[in-house]
């Protein structure tokens, strides 16, 4: 007996989906389970980038975190059907059930987008449904064995830039860049 083809993913109308990742030079976004960095600058800005909005991510991105982040809904995705959250983390068994969660959420919280934020796994099967990126580049070439997917420059249009910055208690400098989909 064939396998029935999975159905392709398809995003819920009125939603945009927008990646947010910081990747070195080298394509670099984790090492083992963790940051291969320190740059607190950037953490200020997935704050204010994600507050108040659904954030999708991998179960490891999850259990990675120190705790669950405030003022947004966590949308936890794994295959474990064991996974227990704590409370206020909605989990999807499938990216069609989170993006469906999602959804529901961007609308009780009265914001049109849906974060993604990883990990590497995440963005991989998101990237082709995405409307924006928003990157942080990392100017260095840390170890790592996580990488951001590769993408096609020609499908993407800067619309922002910010930097190089590096502040105090950040170990690289950075440059802040937008996409959207050309
Ligand atoms: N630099 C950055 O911006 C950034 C951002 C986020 C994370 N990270 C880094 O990325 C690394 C983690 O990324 P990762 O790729 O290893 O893991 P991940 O994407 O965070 O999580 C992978 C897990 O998600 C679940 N999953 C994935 N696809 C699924 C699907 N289609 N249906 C149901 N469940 C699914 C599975 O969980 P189960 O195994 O439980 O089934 C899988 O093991 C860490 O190093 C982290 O620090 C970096």
């Amino acid at each position: 007996m064939s396998a029935v083809p999975a159905e392709p993913l398809a995003k819920p109308k009125g939603i945009k989906l927008v990646i947010v990742a910081a990747v070195a030079e080298n394509g670099v976004i984790g090492r083992g389970d963790a940051l291969p960095w320190r740059v607190s600058s950037d953490l200020k800005r997935f704050r204010a980038i994600t507050w108040g909005k659904p954030i999708l991510m991998g179960r490891r991105t999850f259990e990675s975190l120190p705790r669950v982040l405030p003022g947004r809904t966590s949308i936890v995705i794994t295959r474990d059907a064991g996974f227990v959250p704590p409370e206020g983390v909605l989990v999807a068994g499938s990216i069609d059930e989170a993006l469906a969660l999602g959804a529901d959420e961007a609308k009780r919280l009265g914001t049109d987008e849906i974060i993604v934020m990883g990990g590497a796994q995440l963005y991989a099967q998101l990237l082709p449904l995405v409307d924006r990126l928003r990157l942080t580049l990392i100017h260095g070439r840390p170890q790592g064995d996580v990488h951001f997917p590769p993408y096609d420059a020609a499908h993407w249009r800067e619309i922002a830039r910010e930097g190089p910055h590096q502040g105090e208690k950040d170990e690289f400098a950075f440059t802040y860049v937008d996409y959207e989909r050309v």
